[in-house]
């Protein structure tokens, strides 16, 4: 048992689904880009190769993009409304 909760997932699990099999890019590292920034196919292929080759996933990469672009992963800083909410913190002027 103790064995099962140390058992780490692979790359291939973190990448989660393939998405362009010519450079064996997955979902995952595909919406991190987008939320880095890459907010085009093309953008995509410059920055991850994928959609760069025999193109056949170039129309599941733009679903990416148009579902993704603009969300950036939560990241609050200390100033973040949502972090305010969650943690309150007294402010002494
Ligand atoms: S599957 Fe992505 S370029 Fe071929």
């Amino acid at each position: 048992m103790h064995g099962l909760l140390n058992v780490q997932p692979d790359e291939e699990f973190k990448q989660g689904k393939l998405i362009c099999s010519c450079f064996k890019v997955g979902e995952n590292s595909i919406i991190d880009a987008i939320q880095q920034g890459c907010d085009s196919v093309d953008k995509l292929g410059a920055e991850l190769k994928c959609g760069t080759n025999c193109g056949s996933c170039k129309s599941e990469l733009s679903q990416l993009v148009n579902q993704y672009k603009g969300l950036s992963a939560i990241t609050p800083n200390k100033d973040s409304a949502l972090l305010k909410m969650l943690i309150p913190v007294a402010e002494v002027d």
